[in-house]
């Protein structure tokens, strides 16, 4: 187990915003009516960190139920159009999603006959996942969006940065037991957390998935203030997508050696690396430290050919080819 304390230096260059600039600037496509243009410009740099996320959040969300007997609602902040939810509810992936909206069929669409022909397509399938949605975001139209088409039960449109939540919101976050994060921290801060941590009547499990550049510790120390104690998963780390150019690709390595970060082998290879931490009450990481919780299978998602698989039905346990 790797409880974190300090083990990535604070330096005069650890502010959020200093290190996003070495990021290229997206806030376009977070802002558009629907998804589209969020899956042609991030599918188009292999952004697939909900896709690698999803089997450790399982685990974690079967570890979480089991230990306390009660339904995962998860809060996913920075949840945009409600990505997360549907790659974990649904037997879907950033990629299905992406291809399924880079049809010109679909590219043709209003964004309202999108949404109507969105929320019958998420219909169609079985939800298989272990927790319910709720999302945080600055983008109105996104969580708007996400709600619409049935994967947030509900949402809140807050930047909590810069002002506190106001009471409905609070009402919404105070029904999450676990507090998701891909792909946000960096825009987000300790602020954000602090806000939302105050609403919540007991402290949730809090998952964040984020790029090696953000330092992690002042929010560790936000959360160990309300009682939690954060671990780091060891020796595994989370590819969030490539660089979109050499710009970004030098400024991120420059960012990385400044904080004192290797590079070699990890973004120096071409892609954003993410850790993983996860935030507990001290009494669940002592029942079982993360490194039991979490096992990561590498290639789970490259195999292209059929695979046998298990399936549970009510005639009992059979075997399928899944193509
Ligand atoms: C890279 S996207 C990640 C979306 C999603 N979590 C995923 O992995 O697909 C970053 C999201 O953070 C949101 N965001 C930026 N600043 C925020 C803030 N202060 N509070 C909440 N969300 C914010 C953006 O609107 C955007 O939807």
């Amino acid at each position: 187990m790797a409880i974190l304390n300090s083990n990535k230096t604070l330096t005069a260059n650890n502010n959020f915003s200093d290190i996003n600039a070495s990021k290229a600037n997206f806030d376009a496509i977070y802002e558009m009516a629907d998804p589209r243009a969020y899956f042609s410009t991030l599918g188009g740099l292999d952004y697939m960190i909900p896709d690698v996320a999803e089997p450790v959040l399982r685990q974690l969300l079967m570890a979480r139920s089991a230990a306390a007997g009660t339904e995962n609602v998860i809060l996913d902040v920075g949840c945009s159009y409600g990505i997360n939810a549907a790659v974990h509810r649904f037997p879907l992936s950033f990629d299905t999603l992406r291809r399924r909206y880079a049809r010109r069929e679909l590219a043709a669409l209003s964004g309202e006959e999108t949404i109507r022909l969105d929320r019958n397509y998420f219909a169609s399938w079985p939800d298989t996942g272990l927790a319910r949605y709720i999302g945080l975001d600055v983008s109105a139209p996104a969580v708007g969006y996400a709600k619409s088409v049935g994967l947030l039960d509900d949402g809140i449109v807050a930047n909590l940065e810069a002002g506190p939540l106001s009471v409905a919101q609070a009402k919404i976050a105070r029904r999450a037991n676990v507090v998701l994060a891909t792909g946000c921290v960096g825009y987000v801060t300790e602020k954000t957390y602090n806000r939302l941590l105050g609403a919540m009547d007991s402290p949730p499990w809090i998952v964040s998935f984020v790029l090696r550049m953000f330092p992690y510790d002042r929010l560790a120390a936000a959360f160990s203030d309300h009682g939690l104690v954060t671990e780091k998963l060891q020796g595994a780390t989370f590819v969030q997508r490539r660089f979109r150019d050499e710009n970004e690709f030098m400024s991120t390595i420059a960012t990385l050696e400044e904080l004192g970060i290797d590079p070699s082998g990890f973004e120096a290879e071409g892609l954003f690396q993410a850790d993983l931490y996860v935030s507990r009450p001290e009494k669940d990481v002592r029942h079982a430290p993360l490194e039991e919780i979490v096992t990561v299978t590498s290639g789970r998602n490259k195999a292209l050919g059929p695979r046998y698989v298990r399936v549970e039905t009510d005639e009992g346990t059979q075997v399928a080819l899944e193509p």
